[in-house]
């Protein structure tokens, strides 16, 4: 018989499990439900505020996220008014009691909103939402030729203390082999820019498995990221997917993913760097600010924009979800044009055994694991009741426990994106697989 760990080494890049359930385990809602009710009963004393701006300068090829290359300045616009309405609409659903901790302006690329959009969407967190940015950590994403003084000047001035930016490769043809015409003199210059404004935090985005890419290019890659002393590095194993320009072509390169990911991690651990999870390595020499740690098994998180998610104990959602172009832009003038956000259509319910498989799946895939008695608190049993399957990963050496810590070992985490799915629900597993199809 085939063990775990031989099953899950047969594709360990089957899902990022970056949240539970995915967003393409979401439908429209039998019966929608009123913002103020889905609310009504949520601890608000620390929520995180999450931002989505679903526009970009281009489409790289590889990219599935909602977002749209080039739109015109009218659609624009029009979004930051439908933005500012719906604020006012979620906040009054929301009711008293509510303080924001963290912020995180996400896309798509924040910043192909020039300056004065930019502020517009500040004013827009702050005044209508009551958001103190200044005061809480706050995050926002940026791309190498969008990363202009005067955009960065805003983010800095308005309180934004984590930088997020997309190199991917310093590599030219391997991101233009993916449809990314990007210059790594650009790149560079706008790293030193966001150091040169001091932004606390900068965080580096990398790819590995490109097309052409070999492992020695890649530890070039690196190598150059930490010329910038990034305080973070993520590093993302590339994925090709479903209506991407990218799966339009069959895949002709090696699959050089593990290699490079073993290479990336031993090079960030010599370098100082710990790791986080499979994806995110933070340099040690970085002090963590204490209110930085957002919880995510018990905060709760506001999204306002088109494609962004909300989540309270028991209900996940957002606006339809679409990758194609048609479907995001039908999605986004919809949006625009909407006159009612008080009420949730689309999303997912937790039950009770999904409310526990997200608290074990958001858990175990950080290298700091699952605390067994922090579920036993929140749950009442012990975890390795509930998901008997998790002994299997202690048996064959991906996981131990340690210090009442179930974590997954240099072996099992490794195989984070194939550990996540294993652990999804038959249910969630159909959804999305039924979203696939369609
Ligand atoms: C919102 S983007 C970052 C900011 C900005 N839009 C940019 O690209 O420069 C999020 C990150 O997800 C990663 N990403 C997106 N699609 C991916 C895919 N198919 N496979 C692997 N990583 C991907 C990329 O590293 C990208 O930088
Ligand atoms: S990777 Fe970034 S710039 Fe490229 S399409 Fe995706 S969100 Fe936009």
């Amino acid at each position: 018989m085939i063990s775990l760990a031989q099953n899950l080494r047969q594709s360990p890049y089957a899902s990022y499990a970056y949240s539970y359930p995915h967003k393409t385990a979401y439908r429209p809602l039998d019966v929608p439900v009123r913002l103020k009710d889905a609310w009504l009963e949520e601890n608000k004393e620390s929520l995180f505020l999450y931002v989505h701006v679903p526009f970009c300068e281009m489409r790289c090829g590889f990219c599935n996220l909602f977002t749209t290359a080039n739109p015109n300045e009218n659609l624009i616009t029009a979004y930051l008014d439908a933005l500012k309405r719906q604020a006012v609409e979620v906040r009054r659903a929301l009711g008293g009691g509510v303080r924001f901790t963290r912020l995180a302006i996400g896309g798509g690329t924040p910043t192909f909103l020039d300056a004065a959009e930019l502020e517009t969407l500040f004013d827009i967190a702050e005044n209508v939402f009551d958001c103190k940015v200044a005061h809480i950590p706050a995050s926002c994403e940026t791309s190498p030729p969008t990363a202009d003084e005067p955009r960065l000047r805003v983010l800095r001035e308005r309180g934004i203390d984590r930088i997020s930016i997309g190199v991917q490769s310093f590599i030219e043809a391997e991101v233009c082999a993916v449809g990314r015409s990007q210059r790594t003199r650009i790149v560079e210059h706008s790293i030193a820019r966001i150091r040169k404004l001091g932004f606390p935090v900068l965080n580096l985005d990398l790819m590995y498995g490109l097309p052409g890419q070999t492992v020695e290019s890649w530890r070039a890659s690196l190598q150059a990221a930490l010329r910038f002393e990034p305080e973070e590095i993520y590093l993302y194993p590339l994925y090709v997917r479903p209506l991407t320009g990218m799966s339009r072509h069959p895949k002709e390169w090696d699959d050089i993913r593990l290699a490079c990911y073993r290479e990336g991690r031993a090079l960030l651990l010599s370098a100082g760097y710990e790791q986080v999870s499979m994806r995110m390595f933070r340099s040690r020499s970085v002090a963590i600010r204490e209110d930085a740690v957002y919880c995510c098994q018990d905060d709760g998180m506001v999204g306002l924009g088109c494609g962004a998610r909300s989540y309270t104990r028991k209900l996940h959602y957002s606006s339809e979800y679409a990758v194609g172009v048609n479907g995001i832009h039908g999605i986004i003038e919809s949006y625009n044009e909407s006159s009612s956000f008080a009420v949730a259509d689309y999303g997912f319910f937790l039950s009770p055994d999904e409310e526990r498989r997200r608290f074990v799946i958001k858990s175990i895939l950080r290298a700091d694991g699952l605390e067994l008695d922090s579920y036993r608190q929140r749950f009442g049993h012990s975890v390795l009741d509930d998901f008997p399957q998790l002994a299997r990963l202690t048996s064959e050496g991906l996981a131990s426990v340690e210090s009442d810590t179930l974590k997954l070992s240099e072996a099992g985490l490794e195989l984070s994106d194939a550990i996540g799915p294993w652990l999804y629900s038959t249910n969630v597993h159909e959804l999305i697989k039924q979203y696939e199809l369609h």
